[in-house]
């Protein structure tokens, strides 16, 4: 036998009996005669003990064991005369009477510990003892346990989990599509489903009116901290719901899951806000409301009073961060430099300060006069010791963007956004479609099998931008955790949703034909939803990046850098193939 007990295992109870423990040696320290080697496992620690005096030979062989080895000891278990609180297994040791190395190790390139030397790439490279580390291990376990919850949860009122396939045929679904050539089938080609969207919505037609899956999906897109090309859903439909149903159902399991792994009790409903007003008060579609400093709209205000910059805008927006007067003048400069970053793409910033007597005193002062900066003032409540900050711009939504990214920074700032307060929210209504500047046409917001609001319906032929949809998105801290809608289920609707989209008829008879032909036969009416499950993990362990709660990701350029993907096909792979690659510049 390998082991009778694991690390994280043996107390005080447990003392005099003889025990066999097997793990990796962390770390040893030679002082006088005696030699303590802690011995770690996924469960813990437990410090062993070798003692010269009574055994020189095993004492030496101890001496020998380098970092990570991985040794089988037998000993009896003793209280531990300085006893460690940081360790479950700190009031106790093993005193060692047998030594097996079980395997040596190479020196590991970082140090397996909390607080490692190992800078990203290089624990990236070699991930799998990156993942011997608490911090990360912990993550790990965390995600495993949420798993679980959710699959008791949706157990328990009925949802079926149903697997649907990897291969599939390319769907737009907003992202770019990862495609694997077919051998069988030269020049043909699969993708990897961005979502299991299609399928579910087949299974609905099926009759099984309660699915999910926790689904792998691929996504082709530009990688930032909470998206990673492959990723997991907890992905869910039902039958026969509106979009309250669907709503409640999963409010109950975000509750569930506050409850079971964060031992929080929610009881209010999560607030709701729609899409027009998360943008008019935020200029996010995934406000944080951890924090107020909501917008307030200065057109009517600062615009018309000599300043050209807040002349020429079309939106002059800001926010009042309370009891931040007294930044620097550096400070502020380098807010100014934050807003000018070209991913923000602002153009310049103005302050105010509201002073100890009450009076304003902004950077564009010479425009404006105090009464007026008194209604600024004024549009925010502000007290003495506030400072309000205003970007303008000539398009709406990109400055509110821009504001809403000064916000956040502001929020990030003053500590207003702590890791461990949970917001949580829904963002409803938002509109069906998206004017995309690039192609000039409408683009779906959610995807195109998102019903619009029945009252809007009449819209879609006279102003298809105002239409508004039965979508909706749960939002926490900021982040979007999930999102789904109630279907179209009418092929005739759906139809006029692809034509709108701008698809011939022969398009999307060749991409949708399967799903359009399935919903002649009786297409129940059905939406659904998705949870983004990295993100609930990585929220839940105060994570700055989905990678942390991932056994193996991606980096930045969307490689996996310990296995060296993606990599060049052999020629021979190629031929089998049918492909020729020719790589453009
Ligand atoms: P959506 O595209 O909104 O909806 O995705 C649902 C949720 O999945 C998570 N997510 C991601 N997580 C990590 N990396 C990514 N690249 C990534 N992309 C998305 C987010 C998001 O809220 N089929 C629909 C759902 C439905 O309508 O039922 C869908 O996929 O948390």
């Amino acid at each position: 036998m390998f082991r009778t007990h694991t690390r994280g295992e043996l107390r005080i109870s447990d003392v005099n009996k003889v025990v066999t423990l097997s793990g990796w040696v962390q770390r040893s320290r030679k002082m006088g005669g005696m030699t303590f080697v802690d011995l770690r496992d996924r469960y813990g620690i437990t410090q062993l003990v070798f003692n010269e005096a009574v055994n020189v030979e095993l004492c030496d062989a101890a001496n020998k064991l380098g970092r990570e080895f991985v040794i089988q000891v037998k000993g009896e278990v003793r209280e531990r005369s300085n006893k460690n609180a940081n360790l479950s297994t700190g009031d106790i040791e093993l005193n060692v009477t047998e030594l097996n190395v079980l395997n040596s190790a190479a020196t590991p390139p970082f140090t397996i510990e909390d607080n490692t030397d190992g800078g990203d790439d290089i624990r990236m490279k070699y991930r799998y003892l990156d993942l011997r580390r608490n911090t990360v291990r912990l993550n790990l376990e965390l995600r495993h346990k949420m798993t679980i919850e959710v699959r008791s949860y949706l157990d328990k009122l009925g949802f079926l989990e149903i697997e649907t396939p990897i291969l599939i045929g390319s769907t737009p679904e907003g992202a770019r599509d990862f495609v694997v050539p077919s051998r069988m089938n030269p020049g043909q080609f699969y993708a990897l489903p961005q979502s299991p969207q299609l399928f579910k919505q087949l299974l609905m037609v099926s009759g099984f009116d309660r699915y999910f899956q926790i689904a792998k999906c691929f996504r082709d897109e530009d990688l930032r901290a909470d998206r990673q090309p492959e990723f997991t859903q907890i992905d869910c439909e039902m039958s026969f719901v509106e979009q309250e149903d669907v709503i409640s159902t999963f409010e109950g399991m975000a509750k569930h899951l506050f409850k079971t792994i964060r031992g929080l009790e929610i009881t209010d409903a999560f607030p709701r806000m729609t899409w027009q007003e998360a943008m008019r008060l935020y200029g996010s579609d995934k406000p944080d409301i951890r924090f107020g400093m909501t917008f307030v709209e200065l057109m009517g205000i600062l615009k018309g009073k000599g300043f050209s910059v807040f002349d020429n805008a079309t939106y002059i927006g800001g926010i009042c961060a309370e009891g931040a007067a007294s930044y620097t003048r550096k400070q502020l400069d380098s807010l100014t430099e934050y807003v000018k970053r070209s991913q923000i793409g602002a153009k310049g910033l103005v302050y105010a300060r509201v002073e100890a007597d009450g009076n304003v005193k902004s950077s564009v002062d010479k425009f404006y006069t105090q009464e007026t900066l008194q209604e600024l003032k004024a549009a925010f409540n502000a007290k003495s010791g506030d400072l309000i900050l205003i970007l303008s711009g000539d398009n709406v939504m990109k400055t509110r963007k821009q504001l809403c990214e000064l916000r956040l920074e502001m929020g990030n700032q003053l500590g207003l956004r702590d890791k461990k307060t949970f917001a949580c929210l829904w963002v409803i209504d938002f509109p069906l479609f998206e004017w995309d500047e690039e192609s000039g046409r409408f683009m779906a917001m959610h995807h195109p099998f998102t019903s619009p609001k029945l009252e809007d319906v009449p819209l879609l032929d006279t102003n298809p931008g105002e239409v508004r949809a039965n979508a909706y998105d749960m939002v926490i801290n900021g982040v979007e955790v999930g999102g789904g809608s109630i279907r179209i289920h009418d092929s005739a609707l759906q139809n006029k949703m692809f034509k709108l989209l701008g698809f011939t008829e022969a398009r999307a008879q060749e991409q949708f034909g399967f799903l359009m032909n399935a919903f002649k036969f009786g297409a129940p009416p059905h939406g659904g939803l998705a949870y983004g499950l990295d993100r609930w993990v990585s929220l839940f362990a105060g994570l700055d990046s989905i990678r942390d709660c991932i056994a193996f990701p991606k980096n930045n350029s969307g490689r996996d850098v310990m296995a060296d993907a993606p990599s060049a096909l052999e020629q021979s792979q190629l031929d089998e193939l049918n492909l020729i690659v020719e790589i453009k510049e």
